[in-house]
């Protein structure tokens, strides 16, 4: 398939390790509030679903999915909206779970648009930042792990729509000569 699963990057338990941290981090921070958890489709989905397990803080998720700008519109950070919510922000604290930050651009313009729909707070978690992709400066409220920049895969992300089902992160490595994006 010209490529192959490399070494595991974050295993298992520290994923769940971590994720156990940022539920306690949420349940301090949004004390006595009932925010809602907007997971970015479809990566942050399986994040999303050990997240909101992880803090008995009365919560409501929701789901959007946006699509990735083409190239030609890489340097405007032009991103479109392909499903929306269901629902209505206004008042309400949000937190919008992504799976990664890699350029920012997505997260850049969710920001941007979320923020047009008046919610009472808007905030970001990411499991993984690529900080040496950043293109776009975002303020990241909550981050699992910093990670290089490597293609990984698994726990919700993606190489061709597989890998998504990995319980761990793995880097992926091109084979004879191949090469990723
Ligand atoms: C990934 C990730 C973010 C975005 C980050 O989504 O989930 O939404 O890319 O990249 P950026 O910081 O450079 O904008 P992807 O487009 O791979 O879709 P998927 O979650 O459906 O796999």
């Amino acid at each position: 398939m010209g490529h192959r699963l490399g070494r595991i990057l974050i295993t298992q338990d520290e994923i769940s390790l971590r994720v156990r941290e940022l539920g306690q981090a949420l349940a301090r921070d949004y004390q006595g509030k009932d925010p809602l958890l907007l997971a970015v489709l479809k990566g942050a989905v399986v994040f999303l679903a050990d997240l909101m397990r992880a803090t008995e803080l009365p919560i409501a998720c929701d789901f959007i999915g946006v699509s990735s700008y083409g190239a030609s519109s890489r340097t405007t950070g032009v991103v479109k909206i392909t499903a929306d919510l269901s629902q209505t922000i206004e008042g309400r604290d949000v937190l919008v779970v992504e799976d990664i930050i890699d350029t920012g651009r997505t997260v850049a313009y969710l920001k941007r648009n979320l923020l047009t729909r008046h919610p009472g707070s808007l905030r970001i978690c990411a499991l993984l930042d690529k900080v040496g992709r950043r293109e776009v400066e975002v303020e990241l409220d909550y981050v699992g792990f910093s990670i290089p920049n490597e293609f990984v895969v698994g726990y919700g992300l993606d190489y061709m729509s597989l890998y998504r089902n990995l319980p761990y992160i793995a880097v992926l490595e091109p084979e004879d000569g191949g090469k990723l994006p």
